[in-house]
């Protein structure tokens, strides 16, 4: 016996059935993240991208390559081959491929079949990152790459990580665009009691594709995390918070620090940046690259070390309330309807603005 009226559960479906989910096919025609650019080197690295297998390595002058990770002989994975200076070797048969995905010798016989090619991918390495094109090749444009002026500024000291998240990268973006979970899925690490009720703004832009965040929690204590690098232990604080996803690969939380007792302009520079960097793997996995910066105690390694162990035990939370929600509805047959908050607004807009266009790639 369902527990909802059925005009509620059908007026919820209705409405859902407008936002992505981890049925809805990915938006390819954007610039992912592939891998962090330590990750790529001389040894083959197979990952799944967007529900592709593909393969990463280094040439000799340091160019990163990216290929489709299936031979076009007999499917074996090019990545569990070998590298001879800049030539991929099959370890089945030994073809070899060169880094633009022509096949280029084929051990067996003088000729190279016609068509013995794999799909060579766009890159752009930027910073930390290695961003991939996976879309229209005849639209790459890396003047399209979200990547940001502050990701590689000597004004930011950052650090990376990458972790592995069994869960939609919908339900990634949805939750970076709902601080309210703060108080209560972070209670233990960087949310505060005060957080999920703090007045909040957001920013719309359909045409852009940019949704935004912004909440101003103050007067806070500030949670260990934030305030022993800051100095603002023990002092009533302003948090000031705007979470923006800027694209389907890329989400960045800024938060800024000052004491509530003097002008904000007369305090010391106290701000944080997180890239929140998500490419799919499939539908219900996802690669979750996080770069996180502050522009302050540039030189403290200390303070680099306690903050990125508290995020990241932080975004651990995250990554295990995701991973609950996905295999707690992977338990059903059918879609469950789900009932929205106010403070929701953001998400639905960017859930129905990625349905759409994951629809218009389609329609061509
Ligand atoms: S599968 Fe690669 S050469 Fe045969
Ligand atoms: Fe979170």
């Amino acid at each position: 016996m369902p527990i909802l009226p059925e005009r509620i559960r059908l007026a919820a479906l209705h409405g859902q059935s407008q936002l992505a989910d981890e049925t809805t096919p990915f938006v390819r025609n954007a610039w992912y993240v592939a891998a962090l650019a330590h990750e790529v080197d001389r040894q083959p690295l197979a990952r799944r991208l967007l529900d592709l297998p593909v393969v990463l390595f280094r040439q000799l002058d340091g160019r990163a390559v990216a290929l489709e990770d299936r031979c076009a002989h007999r499917s074996f994975p090019l990545s569990r081959g070998t590298l001879d200076g800049d030539t991929l070797v099959c370890g089945y048969h030994g073809a070899r491929y060169d880094g633009d995905g022509h096949c280029r010798h084929v051990p067996s016989q003088s000729q190279i079949p016609p068509g013995a090619m794999v799909r060579a991918f766009p890159l752009h390495e930027a910073g930390a990152l290695v961003w991939i094109w996976m879309g229209d090749p005849a639209k790459a444009d890396i003047a399209a790459v979200p990547h940001q002026p502050w990701m590689a500024d000597a004004g930011w000291v950052s650090s990376t990580e990458r972790l592995h998240l069994l869960a939609s990268y919908v339900r990634l973006h949805e939750n970076l665009l709902d601080l309210t979970h703060l108080s209560f899925l972070h209670a233990n690490s960087f949310g505060t009691p005060d957080y999920a009720s703090a007045p909040f703004d957001t920013r719309l832009d359909e045409d852009a594709g940019r949704f935004a965040l912004l909440r101003t929690v103050s007067p806070t204590r500030l949670p260990p995390l934030w305030a022993r690098p800051t100095g603002l232990d023990g002092v009533d604080a302003a948090r000031v918070v705007e979470s923006t996803f800027l694209s389907p690969a890329l989400h960045v939380v800024a938060v800024k620090f000052y004491a509530c007792a003097l002008p904000e302009d007369a305090q010391p520079a106290r701000a944080i940046r997180t890239a929140h960097i998500v490419t799919p793997e499939s539908g219900q996995r996802t690669h979750y690259f996080i770069q996180h910066a502050r522009n302050f105690a540039l030189d403290d390694d200390d303070i680099t070390a306690f903050m990125h162990a508290q995020l990241l035990k932080a975004f651990q939370e995250d990554v295990d309330g995701l991973e609950a929600i996905e295999a707690l509805l992977g338990g059903y047959a059918e879609q469950q309807p789900e009932i929205s908050f106010h403070a929701d607004r953001a998400s639905l807009a960017m859930r129905r603005w990625l349905k759409r266009q994951a629809h218009a790639e389609l329609a061509g």
